[in-house]
């Protein structure tokens, strides 16, 4: 891995994920979004000494080699190439029959966003890429050049709730081939109207980026079918823990929680206090919801 990247992944809610998660000192627990191995170091180092286990599992082959060095320390982690999505087909080559605690969370690691030439950012000119597995086939680069101009529009609108999603599909469509994160940048700033650009509280191209990640990433896809699954592999009393960053994945979590026998929340979502999004901006939209296997 010899991208540029300097600056290290602050894992959010980190101690209320660990109170929350961690109930049974020597059991197995599963964080399914490793990313740098925040969260991860957090709940191994809370049940070395007593037996207890984690597994850790990400798409990102190239995050996993920081979680990898960040964990030397720990022989009670063990670390994958896994999509939680195939959470099932792990555990069952592993032999793991039962889970104290899932935690995942979603969306993008510091590294994805600052490393050079993964074309998340707005702030960066690159590739249009977005992958958070580098062997998937579906790219930004196809999303914005092949997609029809409605299906564009579909996507900008639903996943990133931009209310000028038919005009920037439009724009897109009009200005197409599309090579770079800076060019779709442009594009966005010729759809919208001047006060959008200047009056949003985010950047003006964050919805219509969220969009494209999501689509291209399949993330509430993969939101949807983990939650269909994840409470069959919790023990009696084990966790669900999860983090979301934006009310799409918010409100399946939510449901999910409610509407599902096998399942009892504990408590509403948890959110991070103010300190914590003094330090670390990325915090502020995050939402941490826990349940427990009845
Ligand atoms: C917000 S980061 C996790 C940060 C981590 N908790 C930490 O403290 O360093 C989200 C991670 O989820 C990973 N991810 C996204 N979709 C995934 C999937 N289907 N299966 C496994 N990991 C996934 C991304 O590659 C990314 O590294």
């Amino acid at each position: 891995m010899n991208r540029l990247y300097s600056e290290r992944h602050i894992p959010v809610l980190l101690r209320e994920v660990v109170e929350n998660l961690v109930w049974k000192p020597d059991g197995v627990y599963v964080d399914c979004t490793v990313g740098e191995g925040g969260h991860t170091q957090a709940v191994a180092e809370r049940i070395l000494e007593t037996g207890g286990r984690v597994i850790g599992i990400d798409v990102d082959s190239e995050v996993l080699q920081i979680a990898e060095r960040n964990l030397e320390a720990y022989p009670n982690v063990q670390l994958f190439k896994f999509s939680y999505v195939e959470l099932p087909v792990l555990l069952n080559i592993l032999q793991v029959h039962e889970i104290d605690g899932l935690l995942v969370d979603l969306g993008v690691s510091t590294y994805q966003l600052k490393a050079e030439g993964r074309g998340f950012s707005f702030n960066q000119d690159e590739p249009l890429d977005m992958r958070m597995n580098l062997e998937n086939e579906l790219t930004a680069y196809h999303v914005v050049n092949t997609y029809p101009e409605e299906k564009l529009a579909d996507i900008i609108y639903n996943y990133g709730e931009e209310n000028f999603a038919r005009r920037i599909a439009r724009f897109i469509v009009q200005n197409r081939p599309l090579h770079t994160t800076k060019e779709l940048v442009e594009v966005i700033r010729k759809a919208l109207p001047y006060k959008e650009i200047h009056n949003r509280k985010r950047h003006f191209a964050t919805k219509t980026f969220q969009a494209i990640r999501i689509e291209v990433n399949k993330e509430l896809e993969n939101v949807s079918k983990f939650l269909s699954f994840a409470p069959d592999l919790l023990s009696l009393n084990g966790r669900l823990a999860i983090i979301s960053f934006h009310s799409l994945e918010d409100r399946l979590v939510k449901h999910a929680y409610r509407d599902d026998p096998r399942l009892e929340p504990i408590g509403d979502f948890i959110a991070p206090e103010p300190e914590e999004i003094a330090e670390n901006r990325r915090a502020r939209s995050a939402k941490l919801r826990v349940a427990r296997r009845v």
